[in-house]
């Protein structure tokens, strides 16, 4: 019998989530689409990577009956807004379709499921958002991440679920870009960037989502848990930021509105969570913007 199984494990999430899981001693089944793409060290007896596609549904089915995992921490899925929009067919394939074969396993064997959510389901008009207020996503991805969680919360099995917004963060293995080493790649070789001023997010570091995943865990924690950094920040806000942080020459960047973009898929404006609920329940505590900067990109030079 195995503690966690986890999907999706070789995304920006698993790579803080699998060795955190492992710290604390959990027997762990990561899985994740083809090879392991995680350092080999991190495996062993405790933790193992398994290969599973999530939308073989035969191949999930006989996966959880054989390894009866108690909990299933869900973060699988096609995270692109813009590719959603352009594969409607295929991102509700892996975003819902796929939620309702690891539902169906879970209830056979008797596991809780815990499914990574996200911001996205809401629709920008009223954020910072807290856990009870209406979902209403104005882009395909949001609509199957909806989807999905309500093919959780309709499936009669023990069931947590983890909303999160705009996560970034570095790992040694992982080399996946994200807004401050963007905003640092571009200025430190003088290119000028565009950075929207009219949108609000509370940026996660992936360490403290992994960190509320497992509070959620530990504290057999149920319902709905908006998990996020605790700073309400524009990308403009958030790349001075980084530009401060780096000392880097702020006069090549502009900023502009959200429809100075012509992108698939539309974004909510203003999201970004109330984090109150977390805090006091789970004991939940994220770092500040500025931590997560030296965290992702290092003490400056
Ligand atoms: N990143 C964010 O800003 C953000 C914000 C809000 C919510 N979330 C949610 O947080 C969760 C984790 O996100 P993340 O940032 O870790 O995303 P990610 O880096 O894109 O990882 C998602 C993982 O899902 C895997 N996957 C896709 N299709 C699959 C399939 N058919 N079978 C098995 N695995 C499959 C991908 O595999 P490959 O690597 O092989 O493609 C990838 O490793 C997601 O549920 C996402 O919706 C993320």
């Amino acid at each position: 019998m195995w503690d966690i199984m986890v999907t999706g494990s070789n995304g920006l999430l698993g790579g803080f989530l699998i060795p955190l899981l492992r710290a604390h001693g959990y027997r762990v089944l990561a899985t994740g689409r083809g090879p392991c793409r995680l350092p080999v060290e991190w495996f062993d007896e405790q933790v193992v990577y398994k290969s599973l596609d999530i939308t073989d549904g035969m191949a999930v089915w006989s996966f959880i009956k054989d390894h009866r995992p108690a909990w299933i921490i869900h973060a699988a899925a096609i995270t692109q807004a813009d590719d959603c929009e352009r594969d409607p067919v295929g991102c509700w394939m892996v975003n819902v379709t796929a939620t309702r074969f690891l539902v169906d396993a879970a209830r056979s064997v008797g596991a809780s499921m815990l499914y990574v959510s996200t911001d996205f389901v809401f629709d920008g008009q009223n954020g910072p958002y807290k856990e009870e207020d209406a979902p209403a996503p104005v882009n395909y991805y949001g609509c199957s991440k909806l989807a999905a969680e309500r093919a959780v919360m309709a499936s009669g099995i023990p069931w947590s679920i983890v909303r999160t917004v705009l996560v970034y963060g570095r790992s040694d293995h992982q080399a996946r870009s994200n807004i401050m080493t963007w905003v640092r790649d571009k200025l430190q070789s003088q290119t000028p960037i565009k950075v929207v001023d009219d949108q609000l997010r509370t940026p996660t570091w992936a360490g403290d989502l992994a960190e509320g995943l497992r509070l959620v865990v530990e504290k057999n924690a149920r319902g709905i848990w908006h998990i996020s950094g605790a700073d309400l920040l524009t990308p403009f806000e958030m790349a001075q930021r980084t530009a401060g942080y780096l000392s880097l020459d702020t006069s090549l960047m502009t900023c502009v509105t959200a429809d100075s973009f012509s992108q698939p898929a539309l974004r909510p404006l203003k999201t970004g969570f109330i984090i109150d609920k977390a805090r006091k329940a789970l004991g939940y505590k994220p770092v500040s913007f500025e931590q997560g900067l030296e965290l992702t990109l290092g003490k400056p030079s």
